[in-house]
């Protein structure tokens, strides 16, 4: 595939779940600010598919939008380098995600395997819907209608990405053929051995059908072999491998992140659902409390009892934020009883407070001054619609949907 505009675009989205915590800015936030700075970003609050699963209590999505584009915003995700809106901002997404649903296999969505463990999960909610399995795809027309080339995501959104990827090349293979291309190309296949015919044919099949990447790569060999094919022909069969001619919507690449573990104070995953967590805003007083009544090592039941920061939830933060010297400082007086577990403590409250208290500022600014927010979303969602629509007319266009 050539190169593109798609290969410097980074999308990502976020469901908006309330304030952000120390678990979302490692994970998530501090890889967003990083990446700006290198590509095109487009990041966005999902509440589109926050109402898959809570569409019968809905009225927390809004404040919990203007909270996440907040922590983004204090977190130093910068309006000035990335582009930051609210997908029901922009309905583009919706025609898309209707027009792909037009050539989505029922059973690519089932095989999701987040349908079917989400519904487990959350076996409270009736999510037996048809937004709920369609969610996959909205999120594919989230990343389609911005042709991004790349889409940093945790593990769990990896599959959503993959079938984004089979939606592209459905739709490039149905829609992406220019008029005579497939006449064309067929001569051309007739110009190779009969040996080579077969196994072009049948290798194009695996990969169109089944995505066999490996298939793909063979074909691709098999065409560099070939003598008496001119130049035009072999970059007619390269591009017939792939479905067509023209590429409408580039397939994206997962960009996976790897998230560091940030223990939450139960020790437990730092999640919102554990109760567990230091929100990016918290009060500093706050951060002091909560890590002061921090689990540590149960075998440290008394000042003198010998631990290890091996079993000890403390620790993982201390791997997070602290240097070298402070952490062997920790593990010896850990091991020996050198030090009480408030003292080992003590080093993270100031260094979460101080990492925090820049971001506590900014956010600031934002809570009074909520116009700013929307100001920045506005300009955002502005900037998104233009680049979405464009994406849109060509879509419409080769689906036949020109009556105007
Ligand atoms: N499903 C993602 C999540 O739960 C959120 C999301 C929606 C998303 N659309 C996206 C992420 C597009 C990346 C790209 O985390
Ligand atoms: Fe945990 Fe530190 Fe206490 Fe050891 S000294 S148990 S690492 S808090």
């Amino acid at each position: 595939m050539a190169t593109g505009d798609w290969d410097r675009r980074v999308l990502s989205g976020m469901r908006p779940t309330g304030r952000l915590h120390l678990g979302h800015y490692h994970g998530v936030l501090k890889n967003w600010v990083r990446l700006q700075h290198e590509y095109e970003c487009f990041f966005f609050v999902a509440d589109w598919h926050a109402l898959t699963t809570h569409y019968e209590n809905p009225y927390d999505i809004e404040q919990n939008s203007w909270d996440t584009v907040i922590d983004w915003l204090a977190a130093g995700v910068n309006p000035g380098s990335a582009t930051i809106f609210i997908q029901s901002r922009v309905p583009e997404h919706a025609e898309l995600h209707l027009l792909l649903s037009m050539i989505t296999p029922l059973g690519w969505l089932e095989r999701v395997p987040s349908y079917k463990d989400q519904q487990t999960k959350l076996r409270e909610k009736d999510l037996a819907t048809y937004g709920f399995l369609g969610y996959p795809l909205l999120q594919a027309a989230d990343i389609l209608i911005y042709r991004a080339g790349h889409v940093p995501v945790g593990a769990d959104q990896v599959a959503h990405v993959e079938l984004t990827r089979e939606v592209a090349r459905r739709f490039n293979f149905i829609y992406g053929r220019e008029p005579g291309f497939e006449e064309a190309a067929e001569a051309a296949v007739k110009k190779m051995s009969k040996k080579a015919q077969r196994l072009y044919n049948d290798l194009r099949k695996a990969y169109l059908e089944r995505g066999d990447e490996e298939a793909l790569e063979r074909a691709r060999a098999l065409l560099a072999e070939q003598q008496n094919l001119s130049i035009g022909d072999r970059e007619r069969l390269f591009g017939y491998l792939e479905g067509g001619g023209k590429l409408i919507l580039p397939e994206p690449d997962a960009l996976l992140t790897e998230t560091p573990k940030v223990p939450g104070l139960d020790g437990e995953k730092m999640s919102k659902s554990y109760g567990n967590t230091i929100s990016l805003r918290e009060a500093p007083e706050e951060v002091e409390q909560k890590i002061r009544t921090m689990k540590t090592d149960p075998a440290r039941v008394r000042r003198n009892d010998p631990g290890d920061p091996a079993n000890c939830p403390v620790w993982g933060l201390h791997e997070l934020y602290s240097d070298d010297g402070t952490k062997r400082w920790v593990v010896e007086g850990c091991k020996r009883a050198g030090i009480g577990c408030l003292d080992c403590k003590k080093p993270l409250i100031d260094a979460i407070r101080s990492e925090q208290s820049g971001m506590r500022d900014r956010a600031r600014r934002y809570e009074e001054q909520p116009e700013l927010v929307k100001a920045i979303i506005n300009e955002g969602v502005e900037h998104a619609r233009d680049v979405a629509r464009d994406t849109l007319e060509e879509v419409r266009a080769v689906m036949g949907l020109t009556h105007r």
